[in-house]
């Protein structure tokens, strides 16, 4: 089914110049881009979009990173978008994201790692809602 997922790229990859290799990723891949914007989060923005870390132990320094430079948030558009753009992004851990990911290319660390995707559709409608409404 034609699905929708949220997409941010994070504060290291924009900060690497490689919004544009990473969005035509996201293209090549099939997926449209029909949102899109770059801001810099608040703290309650990044804290309320993460509310469901909110007890793991990394939820501060999750915050710190987010709010740490400008991001570009996107909802995505296609067929299964939410797991195309799982596959595309790779593991979280980028020492464990497959070759060809865009972590496993373009990410540093479990932290700074590049991308966040949707993990459902429960979540993608959360997400996307979030920052750009209904
Ligand atoms: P993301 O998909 O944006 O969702 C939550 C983020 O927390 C995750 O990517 C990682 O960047 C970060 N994170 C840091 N430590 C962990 C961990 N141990 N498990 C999962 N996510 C983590």
């Amino acid at each position: 089914a034609v699905e929708r997922t949220l997409s941010i790229i994070k504060p290291d990859a924009v900060a690497k110049n490689v919004i544009g290799q990473i969005v035509a990723r996201f293209e090549e891949a099939g997926l449209k881009v029909v949102e899109m914007q770059m801001k810099s989060l608040s703290k309650e923005e990044a804290e309320g979009f993460y509310a469901e870390h909110k007890e793991r132990p990394f939820f501060g320094d999750l915050v710190a990173f987010m709010t740490s430079g400008p991001v570009v948030v996107q909802a995505l558009e296609g067929e299964n978008a939410i797991l195309v753009n799982r596959e595309l992004m790779g593991a979280t851990n980028p020492k464990d994201a497959a070759e060809g990911t865009i972590r496993r290319d373009f990410a540093e660390s479990i932290d700074a790692n590049a991308v966040h995707g949707s993990d459902s559709a429960t979540s993608a409608a959360r997400e996307i809602a979030y920052f750009f409404g209904k």
